[in-house]
């Protein structure tokens, strides 16, 4: 079946990064000039994705403005014959249709895709979390689907973390398959040392089966007093099976100090405008000042 359908969960309170996300979400953080959020929901569109429902929650509402259309704008940028830059406003709304639903509580990823249930129905779909940009050649969901399409499993997209961090991620038992698969039958939700299974853990997309919603439901609260969705996946990995993918790409979780400012660098680096000026600056940085 084809996977047309993509949640976004983009509820979360953002508390390691606060005061900044006090009124303004992580996902509408900017990476150079695009905020985080149109790198994901580009990621899906460029992976096959027909209508994304995005998961939010109160005073997110500017992600919701973001994705509308903006008549005046548009006009303006038509006038002043700035084709390009209208081009890339209109880019998404030609290729698919968005959706908002509100977590009303936040109660956890697992809870945050458990609001999807309508939206998906009775289809295989993609999860790809709201603050987690991964630039990569071939799009991630796009790899991921097609695992899916090749082993009708769940899919989870997977790399290898340090070992004296995985305790904040989660950890993944897996058997090799070939090239980049792996089997996936049982994981674990921040594993004290004696938990881990391996060092991949879950990083930011899946595909899903509707079958996890029934074991959603029945998913009580788990690390942090939060419905996980790795307790949910843990019954199907246990069950029938998932699929790792050891992805091909570089992931920045925008959700953390460290990794906003690597995304603004390392991308900026890339950026065909902006680019070239910006390595030059950073090579004339006199890292041993004092101002520094
Ligand atoms: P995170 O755990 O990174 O988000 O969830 P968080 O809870 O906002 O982080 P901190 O620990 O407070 O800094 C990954 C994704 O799941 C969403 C987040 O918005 C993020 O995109 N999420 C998380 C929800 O939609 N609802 C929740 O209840 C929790």
């Amino acid at each position: 079946m084809k996977i047309r359908k993509a949640v976004i969960p983009a509820a979360g309170f953002g508390t390691r990064v606060l005061p900044a996300t006090k009124s303004m979400p992580k996902e509408m953080f900017p990476i150079i000039d695009k905020p985080t959020i149109q790198y994901v929901v580009e990621e899906a569109v460029n992976s096959g994705i027909e209508e994304i429902l995005i998961v939010v929650s109160r005073g997110k509402e500017v992600i919701s403005n973001h994705f509308d259309k903006s008549p005046e704008l548009e006009s303006i940028l038509r006038k002043k014959n700035k084709l390009n830059l209208l081009e890339d406003i209109e880019y998404l709304s030609d290729r698919c249709n968005i959706f908002f639903c509100r977590q009303r509580e936040a109660k956890g990823l697992g809870h945050a895709i458990l609001c999807a249930k309508s939206f998906v129905g009775k289809e295989p779909f993609a999860v790809l979390y709201g603050d987690d940009v991964i630039i990569s050649d071939i799009p991630v969901c796009k790899q991921l689907i097609d695992a899916f399409n090749k082993y009708n499993l769940g899919v989870v997209g997977a790399k290898e973390v340090d070992k004296d961090k995985i305790h904040k991620y989660g950890s993944l038992k897996v058997e090799h398959l070939e090239k980049n698969f792996f089997k996936c039958t049982d994981m674990v939700e921040k594993p004290t040392l004696d938990k881990i299974m391996s060092l991949y853990s879950i990083l930011g997309r899946c595909i899903l089966t509707p079958d996890i919603f029934d074991i959603l439901e029945d998913t009580p609260p788990g690390v942090g007093g939060e419905i996980q969705l790795t307790d949910a996946m843990k019954y199907i990995a246990r069950q029938k099976g998932m699929i790792m993918v050891d992805f091909e790409g570089k992931r920045y979780d925008m959700g953390n100090k460290l990794e906003i400012m690597k995304a603004s660098v390392e991308i900026a680096l890339t950026h065909p405008e902006i680019g070239n000026e910006f390595k030059n600056y950073l090579k004339d940085l006199d890292l041993s000042s004092d101002i520094l």
